[in-house]
């Protein structure tokens, strides 16, 4: 039986076991220095104005909700929430059914005893909503940009990044062994010109499908042609895609008319699918057992529960048999963006649901958002490290569940906070 206190004391902490609360015992010389470390850090981020804090939302996510501190309700317009279905009542009761029948977890890892037949049918679906052969279920999509490019690419292959790709698949990249290219933000001669001089076996091209700061879009009919060119591989981020890009909802791929053409797609089920939590990777056959085999995300991390592959699960099965919510986040995209334009404010990206508002300078983005808010419409501002220094910007994302009411009341809260704020006149 193991010394509980003992341990405790060891790690600086006294348990509490009957109350189950943990306090600080005491600090010893390490562990002070090592908060003193820290704080210095902390104390850094704050003077930089890079601190991020956090607003306590005490409803479920929605377009309405409530946050810590106030009892009004405030206009949502800063979630990946695309389809509106993060509070879906078909969606949530779904939801509550499997986690009755099914229980709240596996405690396991897959290959131990840790899949249900419930995670086959989701990956089935997922396969079939993209037209792939296979998927693959991780915790997450940073699970699954994490766990794919260490398990595929050797010494012997090369990998070709845009320089804005996620900070996830960033991540996953520096893991692996292979030869490793970045180049610049959807630049194809760069692109061109690296692919021209690898002598690698096997040339990975990775991007995201949507680059979410500023809500552009990959040049994906350009850069399968430039794989077929220098037989190469492609691989696509689709975490803002998925559900609610192209025509259907099939992401990136049906946007830019080439659809079935990329190799290998990863995305996530915690932003437009439901917005739980999961990730995948979806592609060929071959791939998908392999992975099972070699990521280590998937092969040392516990099975996602039950309770969050039925709501990708509902989610899908919706997305399968109507486009309307894929639609409504494009009408209502449409709507903002073009009467934000009239107004005279610059929306940076294409006709995607993130729509970044331009304002430059990092103090007037930050402004902006308190006025917003004032104004009860939560939007965050962006500056410097996040985005480049002088373009500031508040990002608003779009959902299919916003109402054209909603959106109207955003647009002249902007008119009224930017005629103040002599960014419109
Ligand atoms: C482009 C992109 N890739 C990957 C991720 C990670 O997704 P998840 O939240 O499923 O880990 C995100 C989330 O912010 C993202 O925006």
């Amino acid at each position: 039986m193991p010394n509980f206190s003992k341990l405790a004391q060891l790690r600086g902490f006294e348990i509490n076991l009957l109350k189950g609360s943990v306090r600080r015992y005491s600090s010893s010389p390490a562990n002070a220095q090592f908060r003193e470390i820290i704080s210095d850090q902390i104390k850094s981020i704050k003077e930089a104005g890079t601190f991020k804090s956090e607003r306590v939302i005490t409803s479920s996510q929605s377009t309405q909700i409530t946050v810590e501190g106030s009892n009004k309700q405030i206009l949502n317009f800063c979630a990946n929430n695309y389809l509106g279905l993060a509070n879906n009542p078909e969606v949530v009761n779904y939801s509550k059914d499997v986690l009755a029948n099914y229980g709240a977890g596996l405690s396991s890892v897959r290959f131990i005893c840790g899949t249900q037949d419930i995670h086959k049918k989701l990956e089935n679906k997922i396969a079939q909503f993209h037209g792939r052969e296979d998927t693959i279920l991780y915790a997450s999509c940073f699970d699954a940009n994490a766990g794919l490019f260490e398990a595929i690419m050797t010494p012997e292959d090369a990998v070709f990044s845009d320089e804005l790709n996620h900070a996830s698949i960033i991540d996953g990249i520096r893991l692996c062994k292979a030869h490793k290219n970045r180049y610049k933000h959807r630049d194809l001669n760069d692109l061109e010109n690296q692919l021209k001089s690898s002598t690698a076996r096997m040339k990975l091209i990775v991007t995201d499908g949507v680059f979410s700061m500023d809500g552009n879009i990959a040049p994906l009919k350009q850069i399968v042609a430039l794989a077929k060119k220098y037989n190469a591989l492609t691989f696509i981020d689709e975490c803002h895609a998925t559900g609610f890009l192209g025509k259907t909802g099939r992401g990136t791929e049906e946007y830019c008319d080439v659809m079935g053409s990329v190799d290998i797609i990863n995305s996530t089920l915690g932003k437009a699918l439901g917005g739980a939590a999961g990730g995948y990777t979806t592609g060929p056959k071959e791939l998908i057992t392999f992975l099972r085999q070699k990521s280590r995300p998937y092969l040392f991390s516990n099975t996602l529960p039950p309770a969050v592959v039925a709501t990708g699960t509902k989610v899908l099965d919706m997305l399968l048999t109507s486009s309307e919510l894929t639609e409504k986040v494009q009408t209502n995209t449409k709507h903002f963006r073009e009467a934000m334009t009239k107004a005279g404010f610059t929306i940076s990206g294409e006709n995607h649901p993130i729509c970044p508002v331009m304002l430059g300078d990092a103090r007037l983005a930050s402004t902006f958002a308190d006025e917003m808010l004032k104004r009860g419409i939560y939007v965050i501002g962006f500056s410097y490290p996040v985005v480049p220094k002088g373009k500031a910007r508040i990002r608003v994302q779009i959902s299919a569940a916003h109402s054209k009411a909603d959106i109207d009341h955003a647009i002249s809260a902007f008119i009224e906070v930017g005629k103040s704020l002599k960014v419109v006149q």
